[in-house]
């Protein structure tokens, strides 16, 4: 029993720990890029209360801006903002009729997913401009659908797939949790996509081999540096990096990032490398054929071969620029069959090593293994 009870408390959890709501400025922030991905197409946002997520609200107000033929989203039922600003109840007739805002009434605030389909936005209240208030009187009148779902909500059941299915691109932020299925479900869907995850996932065996294949990269604004600010819940624990403003309480996360599968020109801007190699600036590895670049703004421009660099660098990353070989953690060489039997170093999983003194090695942090396409010519040595 004891063991059922902590099993659904770590689920419980679990689960509010993925309750990070996205603010829309972050949203508006990184979409600017991608305008012409959207004209026509069918968008769905799949972890989204359709009244709660910036995500729809993003879309469904800049729906004749972009041009968008379909916005479809749907909510899980464990969302614990579900029915907080839109509420819906079944009259006699088996009609289906909606609260807003003041009319908002406890005894209705029901917990059911439901899908909203968008195909039409436009200003019914004739006061000049579109709001949520012209949406919400849109699914009243029936011109665009808001049902229930038949079951949770889950991003994998059949009926969200299908949703997928009938989608062209993928907007949201998914559960960090399950990032890895996300990946995986969005992969085998063949779907476009702009999601935000922890930019530590980029190492994860499931994500980084996309990478390398040019199948998966990060979006612009937000690529593993700077922190961004979520939304959280009143129950959600407590923890460092949160604040209070006008009564909403924000969680940061200082390595979130976007992943996307669309192109933007802004991956294709060259980095521009300043710095030339030399032997003792660019120390070789102990335990792997390739040069430690401590950072990216120190990547020499000359440099033809093999370079580890720090995560960061998928910030940057151009595909014409450079070539991504591996990760350290898959292709260091065991350090104790390189160095002395009686050599100093720091012991763990699988990283790269440079020396740094008589029988003494360093562990590095986490390396990318890079390679430049177009080197420079190496300076001639007089
Ligand atoms: C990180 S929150 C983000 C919510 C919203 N997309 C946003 O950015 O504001 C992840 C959301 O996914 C929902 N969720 C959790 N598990 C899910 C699942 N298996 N399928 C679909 N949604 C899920 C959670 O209820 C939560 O609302």
């Amino acid at each position: 029993m004891a063991g059922h009870t902590n099993a659904s408390m770590n689920a419980a959890l679990k689960a509010k720990n993925d309750e990070f709501y996205t603010l829309l400025t972050d949203i508006e922030k990184e979409m600017r890029y991608y305008r012409k991905h959207f004209k026509g197409k069918i968008v769905l946002c799949n972890c989204d209360d359709p009244f709660e997520s910036n995500f729809f609200k993003y879309f469904v107000l800049n729906f004749n801006r972009l041009g968008l033929k379909k916005l479809i989203a749907t909510c899980y039922h464990t969302s614990p903002i579900v029915g907080q600003q839109l509420q819906y109840r079944y009259g006699k007739d088996g009609q289906m009729s909606f609260l807003f805002g003041d009319e908002l009434d406890e005894k209705y605030s029901e917990k059911h997913p439901y899908k909203a389909v968008v195909t039409k936005v436009y200003d019914t209240s004739g006061d000049g401009g579109i709001d949520m208030l012209d949406v919400a009187e849109l699914f009243k009148s029936g011109e665009n659908e808001l049902t229930e779902l038949e079951g949770d909500g889950d991003f994998r059941s059949q009926e969200c797939l299908h949703l997928l299915d009938e989608s062209d691109i993928v907007v949201t932020n998914p559960p960090f949790s399950l990032f890895r299925e996300y990946v995986a479900v969005m992969m085998e869907h063949k779907k476009h996509f702009i999601i935000i995850g922890n930019s530590n996932a980029s190492t994860y065996k499931e994500v980084f081999p996309l990478i390398m294949q040019n199948r998966l990269w990060l979006g612009v604004t937000r690529s593993g540096t700077g922190s961004m600010w979520f939304r959280i819940m009143d129950d959600f624990p407590e923890k460092s990096g949160q604040k209070i403003e006008n009564g909403i309480r924000y969680q940061t996360i200082g390595n979130s990032a976007w992943f996307t599968n669309l192109d933007v020109k802004k991956r294709h801007e060259e980095l521009i490398l300043v710095k030339r190699y030399s032997p003792e600036n660019y120390p070789s590895y102990t335990n792997y054929d390739a040069i430690e670049v401590s950072k990216v703004a120190d990547i020499p421009c000359d440099y033809s071969g093999m370079m580890g660099v720090p995560i960061t660098f998928l910030g940057k990353y151009n595909p014409d620029q450079f070539e991504i070989l591996g990760l350290s953690s898959t292709m260091a060489k065991p350090i104790d069959e390189c160095v002395e039997p009686d050599a100093e170093y720091i012991k763990g999983g699988p990283r790269f090593y440079v020396k740094e003194g008589h029988k003494k090695y360093k562990r590095c942090y986490d390396r990318i293994v890079i390679r430049n396409k177009h080197p420079e010519p190496p300076k001639e040595v007089k």
